[in-house]
């Protein structure tokens, strides 16, 4: 039943897709930047579940790569090893915790300190405030990640197929963080801004973000190869997971409440028949 419920709802979008493209009337997100490119994740769907390796693989990125100027404050440490997400063992999440350092305090001189971090810590920021974050970066605020893929999307649809591809592929705000990633190019005509950098899927194709991944900027456990799109992958799906880590958990809640209710419509359905039955 799962496997033709899932047939429908993706014949539904792809016929949503196909008359929306074809009438030619989507619209890109913001100021006429490029549509993210679709990507098969894992996640999506009404049954989709993450990836562990590649969410493990992809918080090797965001810790090689991005920590240096992106925090993440919404997660734990200890979501790390949860269910339903990279799923580290808890001495891996203590390793990996220690890694990073935190400001705690004050002491008894009322002093702020650091020390390692433990499971319980938040993914630290790697500035002290706003301030030095966006200084550091020449005036542009390295945003949270935490729920970036939330907060961005891909792709807009007019309102009335858009609840139908949402369903199936989301707003696409995976999908935008990997095109981002992959989509520095060197500016048309030549142009240059001073301290920006020419990507067509930003809102305004220029962003203070230069481009963070090159070949294996970093080693894979598992032995996959760190090419730019496997790095824009892992990390893009990692984010996701960030983003709503108990999505696995409101999928299957959701289609348990689905049946529920499926069942109820069905005996609902018979009592009224019963009560009227000799009213007829
Ligand atoms: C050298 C510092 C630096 C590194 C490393 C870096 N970023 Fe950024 N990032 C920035 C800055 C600065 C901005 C803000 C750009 C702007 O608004 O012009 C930004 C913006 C972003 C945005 C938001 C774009 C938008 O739509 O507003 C995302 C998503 C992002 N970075 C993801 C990443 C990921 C994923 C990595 C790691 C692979 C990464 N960044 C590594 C500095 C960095």
């Amino acid at each position: 039943m799962s496997k033709t419920m899932n047939k429908i709802v993706k014949f539904l979008t792809t016929a949503a897709l196909a008359t929306t493209l074809a009438s030619g009337i989507t619209l890109a997100a913001g100021g006429g930047n490029k549509l993210a490119k679709d990507i098969d994740f894992s996640f999506e769907g009404i049954f989709g579940k993450y990836d562990r390796a590649q969410l493990q693989r992809g918080y090797l990125v965001y810790k090689e790569v991005c920590a240096a100027c992106h925090s993440m404050r919404l997660v734990s440490f200890r979501n790390l090893s949860q269910p339903g997400g990279p799923e580290f063992s808890e001495e891996q999440v203590k390793a990996i915790a220690a890694g990073f350092e935190v400001t705690d305090g004050p002491n008894e001189d009322g002093e702020m300190f650091q020390r390692p971090a433990v499971p319980a810590d938040r993914f630290p920021s790697p500035f002290a405030n706003v301030e030095a974050a966006t200084s550091a970066n020449g005036g542009a605020y390295p945003p949270d990640l935490s729920l970036v893929t939330k907060s961005r999307e891909g792709w807009h649809f007019p309102w009335y197929v858009s609840p139908f591809i949402k369903l199936v592929k989301g707003g696409g705000g995976a999908e935008y963080v990997y095109s981002l990633l992959i989509g520095y190019e060197d500016p048309p005509h030549g142009e240059e801004k001073e301290g920006l950098h020419y990507n067509p899927y930003f809102s305004t194709q220029w962003l203070a973000m230069p481009n963070p991944l090159n070949e294996d900027a970093v080693e894979y456990a598992d032995g996959t190869k760190a090419s730019v799109d496997q790095m824009a992958r892992d990390v893009s799906a990692f984010m996701a997971w960030a983003s709503e880590p108990k999505m696995e958990e409101r999928k299957r809640t959701g289609f348990f409440i689905m049946i529920y209710l499926g069942i109820l419509s069905v005996l609902m359905f018979l009592v009224k028949k019963k009560i009227w039955r000799d009213l007829h």
